[in-house]
């Protein structure tokens, strides 16, 4: 049994259309520009950054072994780049290296990769990302299994993406981030109104007893959401790039900056009653006082019919495979707090981006084991680009499910372990917190791959 008709209506996102006649190749085109966007609540217009003129941007979708190739065009008053959070791109691709990836006021760029694993990527600037991003330039990449496993997927029920999102906006104006105002991005700026798909509290009309799966995405430049539905069970299914390995049934999930969930929510009730998907407290320790004290709605779901029945979920989701970690080179990467000219600072091992910061060699072949180590007072999302990692112990803690990620939150004085492996894409790739404002501060490094034989001459 389905979805009553319409019932996404509220949080709908544009899809962008594939331009390529042939099966295996995806092509789109983004324009990066200042545009009006009808605004919520009150749906006056407000002056936005935004792709194809619509915040989230379109929602791009391929399948797994697609090419994808994205047609950008920088119609920003300033260079621009865009970084495909969680893909594994070739390192050219990645729109990380402003050196060398800027695409500069009225220039197109060429976008081109292959996408290998299913799951809930996002694409967003990486240059001057913090105001960037605020100011509207996020969207939503969803990469579908091959043919054969879709079709047990659809057993996971309607599918919404919701990307969550916060913005202040005052006297029909978003609020500017003030790039001079160190303290604010030390605390980590947040936005008054959250926000999903650029909506404020939208509305899902649902069939009781037929699974909802959502598909969360937080692309807010620092506030942190712990997701709880009211009286309801969510089923965590998925993690930050795929499956994790069985259902894992949770009260809340917590999802920091960068990272994405997947839940299966079975709505139960009688036709008329109404819950919320909400934001629970969290205390990241720095939100300037700004981090909830108690719960914020983010989405309203109403019961509109009833009489589904859920099947029940498989019991696994996914094989996945421990990291082989015979030979793994280690390193420890410490999140410091730190000053610049007497200004609170953030960086790693002490070294602060730009000016001198932190980077680290390896070889293509080479399996990592990094110790993430936050000594400062303060939650830190962890982010790599470019490969997908286990956690291996959380302060300690085995995690209770094996999964794929590429953001971690590091609570404050905690330490972490993550392993990964480095296939053949040498290049320079970023790791850095994904609170954008904390990475502009300082917590952001390089990672400098090169192919074995490079490395081999090198010795
Ligand atoms: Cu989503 Cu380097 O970022
Ligand atoms: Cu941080």
């Amino acid at each position: 049994m389905k979805q009553p008709e319409d019932w996404d209506r509220e949080i709908r996102m544009p899809l962008a259309s594939d331009a390529d006649a042939s099966p295996a190749v995806v092509e789109f085109s983004l324009t990066a520009a200042v545009t009006k966007v009808d605004a919520d609540p009150d749906g006056s217009e407000v002056t936005h950054w935004a792709y194809n003129g619509a915040v989230p941007g379109p929602m791009l979708r391929a399948r797994v072994g697609d090419r994808v190739r994205v047609y950008f065009h920088n119609q920003l008053p300033e260079p621009t780049t865009i970084h495909w959070h969680g893909l594994e791109v070739p390192a050219a691709m990645d729109g990380a290296d402003p050196e060398h990836h800027a695409v500069a006021p009225g220039e197109r760029f060429e976008y081109e990769f292959v996408v290998p694993h299913a799951g809930t990527y996002w694409y967003h600037p990486h240059m001057n990302s913090a105001a960037q991003v605020w100011r509207g330039l996020y969207g939503a990449l969803i990469v579908d299994p091959a043919d054969a496993e879709a079709a047990a997927e659809a057993a996971l029920g309607a599918e919404a993406v919701l990307i969550l999102s916060d913005v202040s906006v005052e006297a029909g104006k978003l609020e500017e981030l003030d790039p001079d105002d160190l303290l604010a991005a030390f605390f980590g700026h947040q936005g008054k109104l959250l926000q999903v798909n650029g909506r404020t509290l939208p509305t899902l009309r649902v069939r009781a007893g037929v699974a909802l799966r959502l598909r969360f995405i937080n692309a807010a430049i620092s506030r942190y959401f712990r997701l709880g539905a009211e009286g309801q069970k969510l089923t965590r299914i998925a993690g930050d790039s795929g499956f994790i390995s069985q259902p894992e049934p949770r009260e809340s999930i917590l999802l920091v900056p960068g990272e994405r969930t997947e839940v299966v929510l079975v709505p139960e009730g009688e036709v008329g009653r109404v819950f919320l998907v909400e934001s629970l407290p969290y205390d990241r320790m720095i939100c300037g006082g700004s981090c909830e004290t108690s719960a914020s709605p983010l989405l309203r779901v109403e019961i509109v019919e009833t009489g589904g029945e859920a099947q029940a979920l498989p019991t696994t989701l996914a094989e996945i495979e421990a990291i082989d970690l015979s030979g793994a080179v280690e390193h420890t990467i410490a999140m410091t707090q730190d000053e610049r000219n007497g200004d609170g600072a953030f960086g790693l091992n002490h070294q602060l981006y730009p000016e001198a910061p932190f980077s680290l060699n390896a070889s293509v072949g080479e399996t990592h084991v990094w110790t993430i180590d936050n000594q400062t007072d303060y939650d830190h999302p962890f982010h790599l680009h470019g490969f997908r990692f286990q956690v291996l112990d959380q302060d300690g803690k085995k995690p209770a499910l094996a999964e794929w990620k590429d953001t971690l939150n590091l609570p404050r004085h905690s330490k972490a372990r993550i392993a990964t492996r480095f296939d053949d894409r040498p290049g320079m790739w970023m790791l850095h917190c994904h609170i954008l404002g904390h990475a502009e501060l300082g917590m952001m490094g390089m990672l400098h791959l090169s192919s074995s034989g490079e490395a081999e001459h090198a010795h």
